[in-house]
């Protein structure tokens, strides 16, 4: 079935590359969601992204009670290119046409793959995009705030399997010191949780260093023993497989779509793993994005509506235990009430 309201799928008449621009919902409000430029094999490895990565912005919006629907666009780079200057305006520029096309219908933000100065380039041409530097009436880099919302999740987690809110000494490792794992750690540090972290990319070593963190190989980080495992890279780390090498007692990050399928969700309750939906635990960048850019709030509302997130998740865990059923399961009753399909 079809639950899309709309695919676009274009060639970009300047860069020549693929892009996949899909709302999934607008039941809610306008879509928003990111724009990803990163590698995949071939355009259909980005389409198929660019529907998972959309049908989940609309969970995150309704979970985190925004009147906005979701949306996200992947532009797929063959594998090894990097763009260099001119050639990522020329992407922007075809995305931002793209955009334009849909007449509000649906807003673009940064993502994996790019950042509030790129936001800056597509707002020469469209008015629909957040996130654009301060300077030009944006509200800048999403991260911080994503970064601060998992925080909050990883409170409640916390509070829910030991009954104490505070992160002192617990071990937690973070998987990713991308954008929003950097000003995770960060975070974590100052909370003196017991940090161990690990990135694909070996250049990150000396942030573990400066931070006085553990740092792990990310061949074997997963069957590493945690108290919370924080997966902050891409997606689909959580497989039938990866499943059974863990040891750790909950799993709360902000990676969009850890799941590699819906089942795994039933595999880690199974195994006795808590997992909180990866769509509740992320929302900060957005939460922060649309309440100041949209509903005008100021940075400390917003910041309010960010550390929310800590009440939705204990909410989610209570709803869980009393009704024997997963977070993943109350979350995504949560979602579909709000939207009204249930
Ligand atoms: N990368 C953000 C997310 O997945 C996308 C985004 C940020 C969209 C800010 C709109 C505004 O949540």
């Amino acid at each position: 079935m079809l639950d899309h309201e709309q695919i676009l799928i274009r060639r970009g008449p300047r860069s020549g590359l693929p892009i996949v621009l899909a709302v999934h919902s607008t039941a809610l409000g306008p879509a928003a969601g990111g724009l990803r430029l990163w590698h995949y094999p071939g355009w259909r490895d980005g389409l198929t992204d660019a529907l998972r990565l959309s049908s989940a912005m609309t969970l995150k919006f309704a979970a985190a009670g925004l009147p906005s629907g979701g949306g996200k666009t992947v532009v797929a780079l063959p594998p090894g290119t990097e763009l260099d200057p001119p050639s990522r305006r020329d992407v922007l520029r075809d995305v931002a046409e793209v955009i334009n096309a849909l007449d509000g219908t649906y807003a673009v933000g940064p993502d994996v793959g790019t950042s509030p100065a790129d936001m800056a380039v597509i707002g020469e041409t469209t008015p629909h995009v957040f996130c654009k530097p301060p300077h030009l009436g944006g509200s800048g880099d999403s991260s911080p705030h994503t970064a601060q919302g998992t925080l909050a999740a990883l409170h409640a987690v916390s509070h829910h399997l030991y009954g104490d809110r505070d992160l002192d000494g617990r071990r937690m490792t973070l998987i990713g010191l991308g954008h929003v794992g950097e000003h995770l750690a960060r975070l974590l540090t100052a909370e003196n949780a017991d940090l161990t972290v690990t990135d694909i990319d070996p250049a990150k070593r000396p942030l573990a260093e400066e931070l006085g963190a553990t740092w792990h190989s990310s061949a074997t980080i997963l069957s590493k023993e945690t108290d919370i495992l924080i997966p902050a890279a891409l997606g689909g780390l959580l497989t039938a497989q990866t499943t059974h090498d863990l040891r750790c007692r909950a799993i709360a990050g902000p990676a969009n779509n850890q799941l590699d399928t819906p089942e795994v969700a039933g595999l880690l309750h199974r195994r006795g793993i808590l997992w909180i939906p990866d769509y509740v635990v992320s929302a900060g960048g957005v939460i922060n994005a649309i309440t100041t850019e949209l509903h005008h709030l100021d940075a400390t509302q917003s910041s309010t509506r960010v550390n929310a997130i800590e009440t939705i998740v204990t909410d989610l865990l209570t709803t869980a235990a009393t009704q024997d059923t997963t977070p993943a399961q109350a979350g995504h009753d949560l979602a579909q009430r709000r939207l009204g399909t249930t």
